[in-house]
């Protein structure tokens, strides 16, 4: 479970994140909002790489702020990036073998769960294949398998669905819907595709412009008139 309160972040002039409250408790949560609304910038807290001004963070009980996100991940945080981070010299399994590196015990568990992870992406006929002539969905599979690697307690994906085809959406909702039960692990979803948000995320939170617009069930958060208005631009 993600709990946060009374958070807020300033850059210069604008606050991106404004006393924000919210508890994310279902093993798949969304988390939407319009352009600029602060969600790349709330998975920046969760992960350290932005310090709020103000408020708490708890994963698990555990207080999060004042951990370096080294320490964050070796607690159970994972995360992706808006921006890929696909390295494209690298091979698929050595991309994740990268991760694997960081945070397994040893040598053994590490080559273990590559291969679990590459497995579970659906990338295993593809692990020797260099990261610059994997596809579009490919690299997402590899940006995924990295956050799987490690027990992670907590799943951050910013965006996971973006550019992506109407198959391809498909295949990640199918594979996202694994995860909490396969890994016993949360997820915290991105993304602008409503539909991908109804169909795997049974709470969501709706943020607007740095503040909570509606938190709840994901059903009802997308047909409360205020979010349709807000977010969705129709009543
Ligand atoms: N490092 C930064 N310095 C200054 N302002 C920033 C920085 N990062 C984000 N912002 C601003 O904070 C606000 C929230 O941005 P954020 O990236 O969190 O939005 P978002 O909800 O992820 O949007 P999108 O859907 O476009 O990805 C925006 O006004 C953005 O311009
Ligand atoms: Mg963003």
């Amino acid at each position: 479970m993600i709990k946060i309160d009374a958070l807020t972040v300033r850059f210069g002039g604008i606050k991106p994140l404004d006393e924000l409250a919210a508890e994310f408790v279902a093993p798949i949560c969304g988390l939407i909002g319009p352009n600029g609304a602060g969600k790349t910038t709330l998975l920046n807290v969760l992960s350290g790489f932005v310090t709020p001004i103000k408020g708490a963070i708890l994963l698990n009980e555990t207080p999060l702020l004042g951990l370096s996100p080294r320490r964050r991940v070796s607690i159970g945080l994972r995360r992706t990036f808006q921006q890929e981070l696909v390295v494209d010299e690298l091979t698929a399994m050595e991309n994740i073998q990268a991760i694997a590196d960081h945070v397994c015990a040893d040598r053994a568990s590490a080559r273990r769960q590559v291969g679990l992870a590459l497995d579970f992406v659906g990338l295993a006929p593809r692990r020797h294949t260099l990261g610059r002539q994997l596809n579009l969905f490919e690299r997402r599979m590899v940006e995924i398998g990295k956050t799987l690697i490690g027990q992670p307690k907590a799943i951050l994906l910013d965006e996971p669905g973006a550019g992506l085809n109407e198959e391809e959406t498909d295949r990640l909702r199918r594979l996202l819907v694994k995860i909490p039960s396969a890994f016993d692990s949360q997820l915290v979803l991105i993304d602008h595709d409503a539909d991908l948000i109804a169909s795997v995320c049974m709470e969501t939170l709706v943020l607007d412009f740095g503040k909570r617009l509606a938190m709840g069930s994901t059903r009802a958060v997308l047909n409360d008139p205020i979010v349709r208005r807000a977010y969705l631009g129709r009543a």
